[in-house]
């Protein structure tokens, strides 16, 4: 079940709003606590609030304060792109759609308003922000000035974008469409786009596209002389009232907006007489223009009236006051009930509100996105804090990474070394750091030096160690680093900034040893490829695993991805797919595979599969048609740490893919390695991984 959507339209004025409110309608009669979300909106607060947020707020009753309901406005969202700073626009989005959806049943998500320059810029932020909230998409189009044939190229053209970028389309929409085109564009819909996507054809309706007085007025910047009251009637026409009367009269029709010089008295009031008789339609308004306001005399005669159409004042021409009123585009307003009721009933009428509930239950998420998954591991480990020891308090990176987790609270840590040392390299590297929340330990100097040594001695006497080695290893800090989680003085380690892996990792295959049913401690990086997170295992510890630590592998992998919110589909690497080659290491992986079929047949695996097979949908179906991993593989499971271990680091180089860890797996209590190549954010990514580990 899908916990939100997203309204995404290509271009200004496609309806989105009508859209928005017959969504939130549907919903709000099976949902308790609706909440809505526009992540950019197009004017600063100070300026007034988003006419869309405001209408859906005042007629669902949403209790939601404003500045939740959006995180940027148009013009911020273009500096920081200006400044190559789109992470921190994704962040911010995920972190207030998080909010909202934690706190709310469902989240309707209304994509930008493309009111202004750059219409491109838009379109690709709807993609990644749609992306990135792992969220379904209803597509909407306007079809006002398209013929059915254009308009089908531009939805399929649109549809395709999105769906590149594996967002899922729920629906798309051709909203406005002209009538003699609704019939043709729905067949050839129906036929262009995929069937499990709902096609819906809205024909365009005045009532809802035409504007009010209202809009008009502020579009023109008039001012109201008279019938404040009258202000939402709707405009259908508009004629300029320059010629002879009688001219004018006859041309006259329903809702007409007459606009004519301020010192044209007999239209002024013929036209408000107009307005009264049987004879004549009703008028919606009068725009008097050049800045000439009515002489006392017609004044006095206006305000005797009883029945009354807007009268506004213009200090503009005439001409331009017409080509203002002509780009005036119709919106809708909180308090227009008419065009709300409206609005819905054309949802309800148009789109099979049955078939949208029915994807919207059925939704399964697919994949997650690099940014989402560290915004959700981040929160996860803030969610039950853990306390972390770093061995290598030597280390300026470390130290840096230090400084960051401290500062964001996410865990509680313990730094190895010599207290004078430490603040010396703070000093030096001039970065904030709160001594009073960080514990700082000398091993050799600790009073906890000589139960960590008998300790040890217990542990490794079997294995030929006797007391004086073991007072020797324990002023090792890998060593003291993994004692610390041994005896639960500490949750979990993470080392090897200075330390190779082979140093980092042995103290805990030596006496932290494995889980139950676990006989090999092996590894997985989540690898953050531009639109998806991987998992790869193993590419650090074993080089040469039996089938048998093979299938452990995979199916430690595959804990370890559900672990973070990653559904496994385990890809079994090899350089041959299903039947196609044969070898000694083929046979290797194939029997792999069968023993995790065995022992865990709830898992899908495939193998064993070529990486191209495992990853790319058409080279998926190709070699395997009938696999449920092929093309879409989420785990891939390398055949030794040769391929592994060059897999993982080529990815990562060529792509410029973030790779957080090695995280060990199948360890009684976490221990990770660090590369002696890693960067801050690695050590920081990898304590938090580690703390989440030590939550299990
Ligand atoms: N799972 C569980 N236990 C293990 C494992 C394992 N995979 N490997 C070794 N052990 C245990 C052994 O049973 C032994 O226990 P015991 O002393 O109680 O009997 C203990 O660990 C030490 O075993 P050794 O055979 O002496 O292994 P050693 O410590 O020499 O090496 C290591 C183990 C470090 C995992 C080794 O296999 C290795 O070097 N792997 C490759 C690491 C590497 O270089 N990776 C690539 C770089 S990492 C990167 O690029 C991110």
């Amino acid at each position: 079940m899908s916990k939100a959507i997203y309204i995404a339209s290509t271009e200004p004025y496609s309806g989105k709003t009508l859209i928005a409110l017959g969504l939130m309608n549907l919903l709000a009669d099976k949902t308790k606590k609706l909440a809505y979300f526009k992540p950019v909106i197009n004017e600063p607060p100070e300026k007034g609030k988003d006419i869309h947020i405001e209408t859906i707020t005042s007629h669902f009753g949403l209790n939601i304060e404003y500045q939740d309901m959006f995180a940027f406005t148009r013009e911020q969202v273009l500096y920081y792109k200006s400044m190559g700073n789109t992470t921190y626009v994704i962040d911010t989005i995920i972190s207030k759609y998080k909010k909202l959806e934690e706190t709310h049943d469902f989240v309707l998500v209304e994509g930008t308003d493309f009111l202004g320059e750059g219409l491109s810029f838009e379109f690709d932020a709807n993609i990644a922000i749609a992306k990135n909230l792992g969220i379904p998409v209803i597509l909407i189009s306007n079809g006002e000035k398209n013929s059915a044939e254009e308009l089908s190229n531009l939805i399929l053209s649109n549809y395709q974008s999105f769906n590149d970028k594996e967002i899922q389309v729920l629906a798309v929409v051709a909203n406005k469409v002209q009538s003699e085109h609704l019939f043709e564009l729905h067949q050839i819909l129906s036929k262009r786009i995929p069937k499990d996507v709902l096609v819906s054809v809205i024909p365009l309706n005045i009532d809802l596209g035409n504007p009010t007085m209202k809009e008009i007025i502020e579009a023109v910047k008039g001012k109201i002389l008279f019938g404040q009251n009258e202000i939402s009637n709707q405009v259908d026409h508009s004629i300029v009232g320059a010629m002879q009367l009688r001219n004018c009269l006859t041309r006259l029709k329903e809702n007409t907006l007459v606009v004519t010089p301020g010192d044209r008295a007999d239209i002024i009031v013929a036209i408000l007489q107009a307005n009264l008789s049987k004879n004549y339609p009703k008028v919606a308004g009068l725009i008097l223009t050049g800045g000439l306001e009515p002489e006392e005399p017609i004044i006095k005669l206006v305000q005797g009236l009883q029945t009354i159409v807007p009268i506004v004042q213009v200090e503009t021409g005439t001409f331009e006051t017409v080509n203002l009123i002509a780009s005036t585009q119709s919106r809708i307003y909180s308090d227009n009930k008419q065009k709300i009721d409206l609005a819905i009933t054309t949802f309800e009428r148009y789109i099979d509100t049955k078939a949208i509930e029915n994807k919207l239950t059925t939704f399964q998420p697919e994949g997650i996105t690099p940014l989402m998954f560290q915004y959700q591991i981040i929160k996860r480990a803030k969610s039950q804090k853990k306390h972390i020891v770093l061995p290598e308090g030597n280390d300026d990176r470390i130290l840096k990474a230090a400084s960051k987790l401290l500062k964001q609270n996410i865990v509680e840590l313990t730094i190895l070394g010599k207290i004078d040392d430490i603040k010396a390299s703070i000093k030096r590297l001039n970065i904030s750091f709160d001594f009073d929340k960080v514990h700082i330990i000398d091993p050799s100097s600790s009073p906890l030096y000589d139960e960590y040594v008998d300790a040890l001695y217990e542990l490794r006497k079997s294995k030929n160690v006797n007391m004086e080695m073991a007072r020797d290893l324990m002023t090792d800090v890998s060593y003291f680093g993994t004692m610390m989680v041994y005896k639960g003085h500490a949750d979990g380690m993470v080392s090897g900034a200075l330390h190779t892996t082979q140093h980092t990792i042995r103290p805990a295959l030596q006496f932290v040893k494995t889980k139950p049913n676990v006989t090999v401690v092996s590894s997985v990086f989540f690898m953050c490829l531009p639109d998806r997170v991987s998992v790869f295992g193993d590419c650090a510890v074993n080089p040469n695993p039996t089938p048998e630590q093979l299938a452990e592998i995979a199916i430690s992998s595959a804990e370890s991805s559900i672990m973070f919110g990653i559904e496994p589909k385990i890809a079994m690497l090899s350089y041959s797919s299903g039947t196609s080659g044969q070898g000694e290491d083929v046979e290797k992986v194939r029997m792999a595979t069968e023993i995790v079929k065995q022992k865990r047949p709830d898992l899908k695996i495939e193998g064993p599969i070529q990486y191209d097979a495992a990853v790319d949908a058409t080279v998926g179906k190709q070699k395997l048609p009938n696999s449920q991993v092929a093309g879409q593989a989420s785990v891939l499971i390398f055949p030794d740490l040769n391929t592994g271990n060059n897999t993982y680091k080529a990815v990562q180089r060529e792509t410029g893919a973030l790779a957080i860890g090695p995280m060990l797996q199948g360890l009684n209590k976490p221990v990770n390695d660090l590369s002696r190549g890693c960067t801050v954010d690695d050590i920081f990514n990898t304590v938090i991984i580690t703390a989440i580990q030590a939550q299990q």
